[in-house]
């Protein structure tokens, strides 16, 4: 759960309660879990970003809320409390698309950035290309079969018995190991096509850590490390490929995993080989943030969008597809 005050192009606050310790004990997050713990600090976190940015709420000139895609519990209690929230100052609310917030939150690095990009949305519950066309909609290239990338972290960190959530702990125990220790399957390489697959790369490490026995902390880096390498193998080599297809030469890397050392590393290098640029937002606004929702929410309502109190929460809102979802491409500035 997060809240953000943005006011002329700045982040004047962005608050994130963590829900890590209430979904720990499942090694995953637990939806009713989530909705409940929502409920329980949607008031003070909202009160905590207000504090933070020193603005009173009669000052907010309007408000932004994830309408999707998500956990429908935890947005319905985001999306109740905005639009709640509006209604009484008397202020416009608009619906965000978690997605596009993450694709925006490269702005938060690069204020300059406009499409066309190509977009690589890499996290606990997405892994798919988007190129972004010049007027800000997205059109979908590829996506993963199964498995998120992040998804695959968490799982994988799980099986190695490190800490919930997986990606930041598997990058440091990475940072201690081989990345050369076992040469995991590169999922997809020889396929055709910008799809991902991360659920057999998952089972390749079950295997051979079963296969082990009880492992020392060095066996735990080494296979972090090969892990990490096949992932983030696989992402740069898809990405390359599009953007060689699309005739583009700028990449927009979004999502938790974008925090990924080795994929920033590996994708910079790939980069200056094949001569694309890659934009990474700053590394507190890769996963999860509000900072994102309200820089979005500002863009829409300063080119006068509005949803009604009507507006409604998706569980499922696919980029680039079915209409009906609001916000579904990247706003432009007005
Ligand atoms: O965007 P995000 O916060 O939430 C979703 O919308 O899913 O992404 C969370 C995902 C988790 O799977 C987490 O393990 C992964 O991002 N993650 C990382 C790193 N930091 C977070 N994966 C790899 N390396 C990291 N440094
Ligand atoms: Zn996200």
């Amino acid at each position: 759960m997060a809240a953000a005050v943005w006011q002329g192009g700045e982040v004047l606050s962005s608050v994130i309660h963590e829900q890590h310790a209430v979904h720990r004990p499942y090694g995953g997050v637990v939806p009713e879990l989530a909705s409940r713990d929502h409920i329980r600090h949607v008031s003070q976190v909202v009160d905590a970003a207000l504090d933070d940015a020193g603005v009173a709420v009669g000052e907010l000139g309007g408000i932004g809320v994830t309408a999707g895609p998500g956990l429908i519990g935890s947005l319905l209690v985001g999306l109740c409390f905005g639009k709640a929230l509006a209604y009484r100052m008397g202020v416009p609310v608009v619906g965000v698309h978690h997605l596009i917030g993450h694709l925006v939150s490269a702005e938060l690095e690069d204020p300059s950035l406009r499409p066309p990009y190509l977009g690589l949305v890499v996290s606990g519950g997405h892994t798919a290309l988007y190129r972004i066309e010049a007027d800000g909609a997205p059109k979908l290239m590829g996506e993963t079969r199964d498995d998120a990338v992040g998804e695959a972290f968490d799982k994988v960190a799980k099986l190695l018995g490190l800490a919930y959530p997986g990606g930041p702990a598997i990058a440091a125990a990475a940072r201690e190991g081989d990345a050369t220790a076992i040469d995991f399957p590169r999922p997809m390489l020889r396929k055709p096509g910008f799809d991902f697959s991360f659920s057999g790369l998952k089972t390749a490490v079950a295997v051979e850590v079963e296969g082990r026995g009880a492992l020392s902390v060095q066996e735990v880096a080494d296979v972090a490390a090969s892990f990490e390498a096949a992932a983030v193998g696989a992402l740069v080599a898809r990405s390359a490929r599009a953007l060689r297809a699309e005739g583009l030469d700028r990449l927009v890397v979004v999502g938790g995993v974008a925090a990924n050392a080795r994929l920033r590393t590996e994708l910079e290098a790939k980069g200056r080989a094949r001569g694309f640029q890659s934009v990474f937002p700053p590394l507190r606004y890769c996963t999860d943030n509000a900072a994102m929702i309200a820089a979005t929410a500002a863009r829409l309502i300063g080119r006068g969008e509005r949803h009604g109190l009507d507006l409604n929460a998706f569980s499922r809102a696919p980029l680039g597809g079915a209409p009906g979802v609001p916000g579904d491409r990247v706003p432009l500035p007005s």
